[in-house]
């Protein structure tokens, strides 16, 4: 297994209801550090460009307006397998479908404020990370 970086966002719904600290509870005590983090307001056209794969599904209007509905917490996560680590503690995107213990079993509210994002590939990882943090704001 190798040492990886990915994205990682605690969305609006779990910022409103001060789940921050709780969350990332869950990231570490699962192994992963958190190497980078900051809590923005992100604006509709950063929101649009981030989530640009979704443009052409039913839902990203909405997700697009749920995601600058309150401020977010951008993070980078690293770890060992840091990239399925991280979606096994986030568990699945739809909480009904979500595993016990896991972020989104515990705390999502519906498949759209599912308090949690993170990268699916190594690919977008990187990708992702790029997105929002310079190399020189993440410091392991
Ligand atoms: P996320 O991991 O942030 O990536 C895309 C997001 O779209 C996803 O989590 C969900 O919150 C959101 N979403 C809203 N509706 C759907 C849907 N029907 N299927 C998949 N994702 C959805």
């Amino acid at each position: 297994m190798a040492v990886e970086r990915t994205l990682s966002i605690i969305k609006p719904d779990a910022t409103r209801r001060n789940l921050t600290g709780k969350i990332n509870a869950k990231f570490e005590d699962g192994g992963l550090r958190i190497v980078a983090q900051k809590r923005v307001q992100l604006s509709k056209a950063q929101a649009e460009a981030f989530y640009g794969v979704h443009r052409e599904r039913g839902f990203f209007n909405d997700l697009v307006s749920f995601m600058i509905s309150g401020p977010v917490v951008l993070q980078v996560l690293e770890g060992e397998n840091a990239i399925a680590r991280n979606r096994e503690i986030m568990g699945a995107t739809n909480p009904a479908n979500a595993a016990e213990g896991t972020i989104r079993k515990e705390f999502a509210e519906s498949i759209e404020a599912n308090s949690v994002h993170g990268s699916d590939a190594p690919e977008t990882a990187a990708q992702e990370i790029a997105f929002f943090f310079a190399g020189t704001e993440i410091v392991a």
